[in-house]
């Protein structure tokens, strides 16, 4: 058992599930809703791999009653706590599994979408991590994962150093409600955007702090990153999706996509305060795009879209040109 596995083993997160909860945590359903038509996801094969306490999947599951989803975690808590979550909340579509990652990928089973949200920042291997996802991908399915961004977090993870100092292990809650308390960590509901955090939690030190603050393996990442967390796989491009903010999360339209200029463009704009500036973007590759995002906007967390060059055919004219290749198709 890894030390995330440990962790999570005593930690179910997003923490103890409640319909309440399943409702609050919106941002993952409305990701893939904004991402995918709603035909085209009743009739796919969709997986969520660390699906944890499974609100996040719980909420995707109801809106979507007709679709079939897999929802694999190695907790046996949490896996438990997303049953009964799901069972309390009548939603039956959802297939539960005591699985890790790493024996999944080998089972043969292909999927349409493969969803890993807080997945692979903890993971001890990220890239092989993302090898494993890849290998449950259909030739034209989409992986959709979310992770920490390196830019936003710095504060955060700064602060999970300095908590870990004073308490390296997890097992103490006593020691940790107290390194909580004198340091005043907190994380806002909104801290990766809107309906991203809350998990009511009337325990004195909340999953969430602890998930933030105590966390024995995390990692963060630039875009620029992207390229060699993808390299051991044979995934042949990806997109970042979406940014989130604290309060705010963005759909982006890094490849200028007609129809879209509402969600992004015009606030691109105001942060470019000068015609010459905003030329300078507008001739800019894409890749040099995000890293001018990632500076002006500082994310907490991003969302990485991957694939084969048969999935982009399926996707909107929106990721269609933001994706960057890997390969070139043949
Ligand atoms: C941060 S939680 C994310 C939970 C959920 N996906 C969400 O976004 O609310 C990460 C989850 O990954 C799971 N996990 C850790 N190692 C794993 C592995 N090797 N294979 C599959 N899941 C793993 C943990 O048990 C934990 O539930």
């Amino acid at each position: 058992m890894s030390r995330t596995e440990d962790f999570y083993d005593r930690f179910p997160f997003p923490g103890p599930c409640s319909a309440e909860d399943a409702a609050a945590l919106r941002d993952l359903a409305n990701g893939i809703q904004m991402l995918l038509p709603a035909a085209r996801l009743e009739s796919a094969r969709v997986a969520d791999v660390g699906c944890g306490t499974g609100q996040r999947l719980i909420n995707l599951a109801q809106r979507f009653p007709a679709s079939h989803f897999v929802g694999i975690d190695p907790g046996p808590a949490a896996i438990e706590q997303a049953r009964a979550a799901a069972q309390a909340a009548g939603v039956a579509n959802i297939d539960w599994r005591v699985e890790r990652l790493e024996t999944f990928a080998d089972s043969g089973a292909r999927f349409d979408l493969v969803i890993a949200s807080g997945l692979l920042h903890h993971l001890d291997d990220p890239k092989a991590g993302v090898a494993d996802l890849a290998r449950v991908l259909a030739p034209e399915g989409v992986l959709y994962a979310w992770l920490y961004h390196a830019i936003g977090e710095f504060d955060r993870l700064r602060q999970r150093e300095l908590a870990r100092m004073f308490c390296p292990d997890f097992g103490d809650v006593e020691r940790m409600a107290d390194v909580s308390d004198a340091l005043a960590l907190t994380l806002a509901a909104d801290h990766y955007g809107p309906s991203s955090v809350h998990v009511a939690d009337a325990e004195r030190l909340s999953h969430a702090v602890i998930d933030a603050y105590f966390h024995p393996t995390v990692a963060a990442f630039r875009f620029g990153d992207m390229r060699g967390l993808l390299e051991a796989c044979d995934l042949q491009w990806y997109c970042i999706n979406c940014i989130n903010t604290p309060g705010a999360s963005y759909l982006l339209n890094t490849g200028d996509a007609a129809g879209v200029d509402c969600l992004f463009a015009p606030k691109m704009n105001a942060r470019l305060k000068s015609d010459a500036l905003r030329r300078s973007y507008a001739s800019q590759r894409i890749e040099e795009r995000l890293r001018t995002i990632e500076l002006l906007f500082k994310p907490t967390g991003f969302t990485l879209l991957a694939g084969r060059h048969g999935a982009l055919a399926g996707l909107t004219e929106r990721v269609r040109r933001a994706a960057c290749m890997l390969q070139e198709p043949a």
